[in-house]
């Protein structure tokens, strides 16, 4: 499918050209900006995923849970989006420029969009579960490389990312445990 033709365009030059990473104002080296900067913005094209998989899937929940899973699936969402809201805006502190369009944070991030149509609820979130694993995998490490760059300030900012990462994959798992209440 090609996209269709835009009948209006807007024509400026960047004031400043991606890629660039100006100098900071909290002296962290130039070696730990352009150490984390592109970690950083891998995250936050990922967690966009993320944000645009749950927001998917809080429309598409059905069955008997169907009220406590689409309110769950919001708080992910929302808690998603005001991460990746903190990322970006640190990567704003180390000099960074975000990466802002959905098809190049598609690019970017390490985790792909689910395929467009309706999967069955436990797959859905079995894909949440999996890639919140992927993500909490790569920001310990990001979160090791800022330490070493001794840039405690995006560490911190990350492990309290990860941790929300971690406790939505743990609550997932509990969502797709077998174990039930119902009569065999
Ligand atoms: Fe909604």
């Amino acid at each position: 499918m090609t996209a269709p033709a835009k009948t209006t365009e807007f024509h400026a030059t960047p004031r400043v050209e991606k890629g660039t990473i100006e100098p900071n104002p909290i002296n962290l080296s130039e070696d730990a900006v352009h150490a984390l900067v592109p970690e950083l913005d891998a995250h936050l094209a990922s967690l966009f995923v993320m944000f645009h998989q749950y927001q998917k899937h809080h429309w598409l929940v059905e069955g008997p849970s169907f009220m406590e899973i689409h309110e769950q699936l919001e708080a992910y969402y929302d808690e998603v989006h005001e991460d990746l809201d903190a990322i970006a805006e640190r990567m704003t502190a180390l000099g960074g420029i975000p990466t802002s369009a959905p098809m190049e944070q598609a690019m970017l991030a390490y985790i792909s969009h689910e395929p467009e149509g309706i999967f069955s609820m436990r797959d859905m979130l079995k894909r949440d579960r999996f890639y919140e694993g992927l993500i909490a995998e790569r920001l310990r490490a990001t979160i090791t490389v800022a330490q070493q760059h001794e840039d405690y300030g995006t560490s911190h900012l990350l492990e309290e990312v990860l941790e929300h990462c971690e406790e939505r994959a743990h609550h997932l798992d509990h969502y797709l445990g077998e174990d039930t209440l119902y009569k065999e």
